[in-house]
């Protein structure tokens, strides 16, 4: 059943095209993005003002990738919260907001709360969650299903990504409903989220390199991550892969706070892990990146870098270089994730660990 692997998680990593495919199927009919599960009409859609995301853990993670997608496409304004905050807090709410609850499990105790909150207030909330009948959905007013198949690991993997492809559903169907995107427009972003299982299906070709750095960072200290715009999310979720899978410190941060306070921890060969974004898709940020690394590459920090393929500015600054397929900027989380959940995992094993069940967790939390 873990299909030729020692651990789910492993088996769970290599499902993620099938994932991400079985999230997007059906959901695109006649030149349209329909979110057939959805109970929401297309004047509800219509009369958003506002989008507030609200999860936990991983599934906060996915929202935070969202959140440039959904402002880019339907010009609404889209905060992300973590629902344990969004729940004590006196949020400004209406009839007019969508509150997107993201739960794998369905079952997760503060994002329930904040779901419910979130009702008292009139608002609408859309759950997507990758479990049928959890009682998130039944409580919530629509649901999106992410159709990842079970998830056995305590590790969240397949259902980030499907989480992603969900929230840009959610996205698009926004644009479609509001006219901000034009009908071709919305077409030409679904079939680019049509090539992703594609792409990560390439990554996984190539994560041997991963699993052998992996074994080598076994002993380090800490190891710290660094992204800008989608690529921070990403940081994050490196980090907290390796956090509760490795049990070594590990911390995300935006890489234009470096200097900030972050830059105070680069010591002699502290690995760092750091997501480029593309030296097309972005070119300022890109370069910014550059100059990031150079400043820590010459405090003494090991490099670990996460590029586009043919990206050829980059090799001076990377000890290490993972390539991922060039894909558009906005869907560059779905392959660059992808290498940061196995190194976490390689790490993790070379330690001598369960991946599966890491100590102190479950795989959900419905306790506050
Ligand atoms: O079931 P949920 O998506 O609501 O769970 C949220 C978090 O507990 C979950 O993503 C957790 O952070 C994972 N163990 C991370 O890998």
């Amino acid at each position: 059943e873990k299909g030729g692997h020692d651990y789910f998680m492993l088996k769970e990593i290599e499902e993620q095209p099938e994932a991400l495919a079985n999230t997007l199927r059906g959901h695109f009919v006649d030149g349209r993005i329909v979110l057939d599960e959805q109970r929401m009409a297309d004047q509800d859609l219509r009369d958003v003002d506002k989008v507030f995301v609200i999860a936990c853990g991983t599934a906060y993670h996915s929202g935070l990738v969202a959140k440039y997608a959904i402002e880019h496409w339907t010009r609404l304004p889209v905060e992300v919260e973590l629902a344990s905050e969004f729940r004590y807090r006196d949020p400004v709410l209406d009839r007019d907001t969508l509150v997107v609850a993201i739960s794998q499990s369905g079952e997760t105790a503060d994002t329930l709360e904040a779901v419910r909150h979130a009702r008292e207030q009139k608002a609408r909330v859309l759950a997507i969650c990758n479990t049928n009948g959890a009682q998130i959905p039944r409580e919530s007013d629509a649901v999106l299903y992410t159709h990842a198949g079970p998830e056995v690991g305590v590790a969240a993997t397949k259902t980030f990504l499907a989480q992603i492809a969900a929230n840009f559903l959610v996205g698009l169907a926004l644009a479609q409903a509001r006219g901000t995107k034009y009908s071709d427009e919305v077409a030409r972003e679904f079939h680019e989220l049509e090539q992703m299982p594609a792409a990560v299906s390439q990554v996984l070709q190539t994560v041997d390199s991963v699993r052998a750095l992996g074994r080598q960072l076994a002993d380090s200290k800490a190891v710290l991550f660094l992204g800008r715009h989608v690529g921070y999310p990403v940081a994050l979720e490196g980090a907290l892969k390796l956090k509760e899978l490795a049990y070594m410190h590990a911390e995300g941060f935006a890489a234009g706070e470096l200097k900030h306070g972050p830059i105070a921890l680069i010591e002699q060969d502290l690995p760092v892990v750091v997501v480029m974004p593309s030296p097309k898709g972005r070119a300022v940020l890109h370069a910014k990146l550059l100059s990031n690394i150079s400043e820590i590459q010459a405090r003494g920090a090991r490099t670990i870098v996460i590029a586009e393929e043919g990206d050829e500015t980059v090799r001076p600054f990377a000890d290490e270089l993972i390539e991922v397929p060039q894909v558009p900027t906005l869907l560059q989380p779905l392959v660059s994730t992808v290498p940061l959940q196995v190194l976490a995992a390689e790490i993790a094993r070379a330690r001598g660990y369960d991946v599966d069940k890491p100590r102190n967790l479950a795989k959900s939390v419905t306790v506050e």
